[in-house]
């Protein structure tokens, strides 16, 4: 008798539909897998067989058949145990072929039956959900992820023995509670790190306001403990809340990779990979072609602490995904394409040893390998970096004093009016902040006054900027009249702009 179950598969992060067929007939008993590459999914036999068996439910002695179509994709991981479970019952008439008709499967079995939690259930759910399918039965520990999935009734059983006795009509189980996204917007936390704690360093946090407001990516230079790393932990705290839709988008990510830890996320991500990380784990890739860092900064901020000290394969690898927002990986068969729009917020050292330009003079680097450390940081990354800044240490003043800086959301109040007002002005262009705009749209929205136009041909100059970094001045300074709430470019945005293109020619050239 021939049975057949619906299940899902993953395209990058895109869930498309597979049908398991078993075949149940005469012969030798036999239990054969077809359409399955992947090794994991023959160990699955012995699973399914197992826990069958120790479900009380009968495993046949007949030969069986499993077959999973379409054969040529790729579907890998012990996702399909359960549907293949569940065939087999179908097949051997312990279940109704009626009663599963248009339900999807998705879970690994343990030996003794218990249903297991896989990756990738969400995006899994979407795809099920906005194909009209109506009904899923998945892990009990995926419930959380896939309840704000709407249109789609839900079931998360522990154990294969309860999904067989609500589809054998002798135990029905309750659909998982739908989640609703507004609810916990509602219920957010304040920020665990919080602008208000940090002391002085006034001109940085103002950079850290402008590269939120308009998107860009930020580079701060100055010598250890004067808080970088601070600065930018803090950063998520004044970027706008994430829309559901990008909500949905970071946590099909973070399902695939693994990493979620139970629901949905609710926060902009905050990625800080190590400077040992390797090509791959920051931009993804490997035999399962899984997400890396970047992806799983999709939406939120990629923190590159001590950015000299990542390797310099890894940093260049970041130029294609800086300037798309996405980024291929190619797999043996195929290629995969993950989102990877991040915030790219990186700090480092002036020199070697950290002292070089400090009013004290301790430096005790070399100015070859002051230079040598410099170079590590290419031309063509800098490029990407629009916002540049030198953060030197507190003063001991500003570090005891009593005045109150601002919180977090006072700023986040100022950020969210600059990228509403990116927002009406790229509608329909496909663009949303100011660090996305090309050549054309920057002469459209960033025209100058003649007196201005004349400043800055002096500037340019002065300063011996090259073409593109006179674009991302323009860029910067657009973030800033936009803060300012102004509709023209003025010369103190301008003058303001200026200052973060300064670093850049005092180190690099
Ligand atoms: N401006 C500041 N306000 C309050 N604490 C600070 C400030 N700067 C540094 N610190 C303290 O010093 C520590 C080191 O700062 P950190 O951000 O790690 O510096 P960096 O990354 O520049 O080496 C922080 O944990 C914090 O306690
Ligand atoms: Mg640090
Ligand atoms: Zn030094």
């Amino acid at each position: 008798m021939i049975a057949k179950i619906l299940s899902f598969a993953l395209d990058g992060i895109d869930g498309y539909p597979v049908t398991v067929e078993t075949d149940i007939g005469g012969g030798l008993p036999a239990f054969d897998t077809v359409g399955l590459p992947d090794a994991a999914v023959k160990e699955s036999r012995d699973r399914v067989k197992s826990a069958i068996k120790n479900s009380t439910l009968n495993f046949p002695q007949m030969k069986i058949v499993a077959n999973l179509a379409p054969a040529d994709t790729r579907k890998e991981g012990s996702l399909y145990d359960l549907p293949i479970a569940m065939a087999i019952l179908t097949a051997t008439g312990q279940v109704d072929a009626h009663a599963t008709e248009g339900c999807v499967f998705i879970g690994e079995l343990s030996l003794k039956g218990e249903i297991r939690r896989v990756n990738g259930v969400l995006p899994m759910v979407i795809a099920a959900a906005s194909q009209g399918y109506k009904r899923i039965v998945l892990p009990a520990e995926n419930a959380e992820e896939a309840s704000y999935v709407e249109g789609i009734e839900i079931f998360a059983p522990a154990t294969l023995i309860e999904v067989f006795r609500h589809f054998a009509g002798l135990a029905p189980m309750s659909p998982v509670p739908a989640r609703r996204w507004s609810d916990v917007a509602a219920a957010r936390e304040n920020p665990a790190h919080d602008f208000a704690d940090i002391r002085g360093q006034y001109a940085a946090k103002r950079a850290m306001e402008i590269a939120a407001a308009g998107g860009h990516n930020i580079l701060m230079v100055g010598p250890p403990g004067s808080g970088k790393t601070m600065l930018a932990r803090a950063l998520p705290s004044i970027l706008p809340d994430m829309t559901f839709a990008e909500a949905l988008e970071v946590t099909k990510i973070h399902s695939i990779a693994g990493v979620l830890s139970g629901g949905i996320v609710t926060e902009r991500p905050f990625r800080s990979p190590h400077h040992t990380a390797s090509t791959v784990s920051l931009t993804g890739g490997g035999r399962r072609a899984e997400p890396g860092e970047i992806s799983l900064a999709n939406h939120g901020v990629l923190f590159l602490d001590e950015l000299p000290e990542y390797q310099h394969s890894a940093l260049e690898a970041l130029r294609q995904p800086l300037e798309d927002g996405f980024i291929t990986v190619t797999r043996v068969q195929n290629t995969v394409r993950y989102p990877a729009r991040f915030m790219l917020v990186a700090s480092m050292n002036p020199c070697p040893c950290g002292h070089y330009g400090d009013k004290n003079g301790q430096c005790r680097c070399t100015l070859q390998q002051i230079q040598r450390y410099l170079k590590k940081i290419s031309g063509p990354l800098l490029d990407r970096i629009d916002i540049q800044i030198e953060v030197p240490a507190v003063e001991y003043g500003e570090m005891v004093g009593k005045d109150k800086s601002e919180s977090s959301a006072v700023i986040r109040e100022r950020v969210c009016r600059a990228r509403e007002r990116q927002l009406e002005r790229y509608r329909g262009t496909g663009l949303y902040n100011n660090a996305q705009m090309d050549s054309t749209q920057i002469r459209r929205w960033c025209a100058l006054c003649p007196g201005d136009e004349k400043m800055m041909e002096q500037i340019f100059r002065r300063m011996n900027l090259s073409a593109r970094g006179y674009t991302r001045l323009l860029k910067v300074a657009r973030t800033i009249a936009d803060l300012a709430g102004e509709e023209n470019i003025g010369t103190e945005h301008l003058l303001e702009a200026v200052q973060y293109r300064s670093v850049d020619k005092k180190y690099w050239s």
